[in-house]
């Protein structure tokens, strides 16, 4: 059995800085109000018809590719997380090939659909393939282009306001030295889907929440499931979230998944050197920053700049703390993720 290593990381933000300020122009809400319950100070959106989900993760990996000292060609397989997809379908792993050129086409593409914590369940996944021995260069991404589909008026701001796009990228290969993906715990409880979910437009027909509701024709004839003018009038396009509900589960869920990681591997929250949560909220990094007693230092927190970037939000965190000189060789890195679902989980890696 082989042994994984995050062997190149990268991320990118698109340019257009979108303040609290900006936001004010266009619905009812203030600074005040985000910083205060969010953290958030500043997010950045894409640019239409110039950046989309895919693109963005193409620039975030060309850096990660760079820097694990291979080549786009020798990426031997790709897993692609976002809950922003450029389409319905095909998935972003594919356009992602297509957009970093890559002509091989020995290779696979697997696109996951776990949102906040899609990347911790891509790590996961590329760590088995990676220590099975079937590959060897897997390129695994983030990234989400939510600005085009969020709802800009005053309805939507309890959403609107947290999230930001952008995109991080690592590049897993077998390990010889001391580096290493330790573990990774995974998680989920579909109970409660609705309360964190962008539902239309979808194929459900109406089955979970009633056909009324959604302007359906009659059940009886067939087509016009995806999008019907009824859901358009009402704003029923758009993600709905209930904050408490997520709030409230976010901060049991962070800590159990962390202990349950540090425990299968006879480690401490004190063994952690640095711990990377996945930005949903500042408020909810903060209470579990306390449960786990960790000092500020070992903390790594950027949605005040970048709001929650969902599936790219560790890898962005990642990379930028590494960046910054704070995660090297031997240390500890926690990572750890709640949301929509729920799904949530951890991954513990020996840099
Ligand atoms: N600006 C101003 N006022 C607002 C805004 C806004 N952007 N959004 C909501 N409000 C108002 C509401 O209308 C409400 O007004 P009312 O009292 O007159 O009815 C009031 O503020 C309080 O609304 P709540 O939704 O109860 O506010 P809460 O304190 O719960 O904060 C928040 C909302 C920030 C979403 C919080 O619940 C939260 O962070 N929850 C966790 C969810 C989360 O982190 N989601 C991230 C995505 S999921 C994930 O990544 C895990």
């Amino acid at each position: 059995m082989y042994k994984t290593k995050i062997a190149g990381i990268g991320k990118y933000l698109p340019e257009n800085v979108v303040t609290n300020h900006d936001l004010t122009k266009v619905m009812d809400t203030t600074d005040e109000w985000i910083q205060e319950r969010t953290g958030i100070r500043e997010r950045r959106y894409g640019t239409k018809h110039k950046e989309s989900t895919t693109t963005m993760a193409a620039r975030a990996a060309e850096v990660a590719i760079e820097r694990a000292g291979t080549t786009k060609e020798s990426i031997d397989f790709i897993i692609f997380a976002t809950l922003s997809p450029d389409y319905f379908f095909p998935g972003c792993g594919v356009l992602l090939q297509r957009e970093l050129g890559i002509t091989n086409t020995e290779i696979g593409a697997l696109d996951i659909r776990n949102q906040c914590s899609g990347f911790i369940y891509a790590l996961s996944i590329g760590d088995q393939f990676i220590k099975s021995g079937m590959y060897k260069n897997i390129l695994v991404v983030g990234s989400e282009m939510h600005s085009m589909g969020l709802d800009f008026s005053t309805e939507g701001r309890n959403v609107t306001v947290i999230f930001g796009d952008g995109a991080g990228a690592v590049v897993l290969q077998p390990s010889d030295d001391v580096s290493e993906i330790l573990t990774t715990k995974l998680h989920s409880n579909g109970t409660h889907a609705e309360e964190l979910a962008f539902i239309n437009p979808g194929c459900h027909g109406g089955y979970h929440l009633g056909t009324e509701q959604f302007g359906y024709p009659d059940p009886n004839t067939y087509g016009g499931i995806f999008l019907t003018p009824k859901m358009v009038e009402e704003g029923m396009i758009y993600p709905n979230m209930n904050g408490q509900f997520v709030f409230k589960l976010a901060v049991q869920k962070f800590p159990e998944v962390i202990q349950e990681a540090l425990v299968s591997q006879g480690l401490q929250t004190t063994d952690i050197d640095m711990f990377i949560p996945h930005q949903a909220n500042l408020r909810i990094s903060q209470f579990v920053q306390k449960i786990l007693k960790l000092d500020d230092s070992k903390v790594w927190n950027n949605i005040q700049k970048y709001g929650n970037t969902t599936a790219a939000s560790i890898p962005i965190a990642l990379c930028e703390a590494w960046e910054a000189g704070k995660i090297n060789k031997g240390d500890l890195v926690c990572l750890a993720a709640f949301g929509s679902g729920f799904t949530w989980g951890s991954a513990l890696i020996r840099w």
